[in-house]
């Protein structure tokens, strides 16, 4: 019996976070998304007591506050676990090097700074108002699904080119979970970064022919680092893979702060 908060909760990932922590009536699980009404008639469907859906959106302040205080009410103040699953995912700089896209600054700037405001800003304050409650909680986990595409020694070996704005962002994101974890692991919290592996959530539902063939070849980059890698993996199997691998770490185990796969290791595909 535990109490869950998953941001990003409205699809992908993050509804399937929801989707299997629920599946145990004795949890509560309490999902932020910036759509209520959306993700409470999707939740409906799943017939189930024990979900919460609150208001919580990574670029405002006030609403991640008032999730916290909400979340303080249905818990009794305190939180097992946090699960920081949103991102903001740039359409625009997820297929070009970084050098093509600097070709107009302006973009650019604004992309970085929308990428950056929502990963790592938002984040950051996601940790804070929500840290008060996970102190009080009997489990003490933090869980930031970060990416590959952070481990900046990969993507210059294997020369990745896209998407940098998203991977600057999430490398920001793990040196946060680290401050994080030099605070508070002496207080028995367990922050931690996990990437999912890849993963089939309609990231290029919308790409356009061209951006299909530099998603290809971002792919044909992954085989070379993978050899074994056929394709994307579906949520289910990937959320199953975090939840097992955050489920044996700990604090005392030396996991705080550390920056892992799916896999529970360096190995991100
Ligand atoms: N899929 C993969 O292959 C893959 C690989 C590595 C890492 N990841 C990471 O796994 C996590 C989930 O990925 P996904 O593929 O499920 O992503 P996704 O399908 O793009 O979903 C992103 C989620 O984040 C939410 N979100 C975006 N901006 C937000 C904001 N400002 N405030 C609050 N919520 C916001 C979205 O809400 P709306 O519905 O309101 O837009 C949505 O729920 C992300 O952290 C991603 O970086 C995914």
């Amino acid at each position: 019996m535990s109490s869950y908060v998953i941001t990003g909760a409205s699809r992908g990932l993050g509804f399937e976070f929801l989707r299997q922590l629920s599946a145990d009536p004795s949890n509560t699980v309490i999902g932020l998304v910036r759509g209520t009404a959306a993700t409470e008639t999707k939740v409906a469907e799943l017939g189930r007591k024990n979900i919460h859906i609150l208001k919580g959106d990574l670029t405002e302040y006030s609403s991640l506050k008032r999730a916290a205080e909400e979340t303080a009410k249905i818990t009794g103040g305190s939180l097992d676990y946090l699960i920081a699953n949103a991102a903001f995912v740039s359409r625009w700089s997820a297929y070009d090097p970084i050098g093509v896209l600097g070709k107009d600054s302006s973009k650019l700037e604004e992309d970085l700074k929308e990428t950056l405001n929502a990963n790592v800003v938002g984040n950051v304050h996601l940790f804070n108002l929500f840290t008060p409650l996970i102190l009080k909680g009997k489990v003490k986990k933090v869980i930031s699904i970060s990416t590959g595409l952070a481990d900046y020694e990969l993507l210059s070996k294997f020369e990745i080119e896209g998407g940098a704005p998203y991977s600057i962002s999430k490398a920001a994101l793990n040196a946060a979970v680290a401050h994080f974890s030099a605070q508070y692991a002496k207080d028995g919290v367990l922050f931690i970064s996990i990437s999912p592996g890849v993963v089939e959530t309609g990231q290029h539902a919308n790409a356009t022919p061209e951006q299909l063939q530099k998603a290809m070849a971002m792919g044909g980059k992954f085989v070379a680092y993978a050899p074994h890698f056929t394709g994307p993996a579906q949520p289910e199997s990937s959320v199953k893979d975090v939840i097992s691998v955050y489920e044996k770490a700990s604090v005392a185990a030396g996991d705080g702060g550390s920056f892992i796969s799916h896999l529970g290791n360096k190995q991100w595909i």
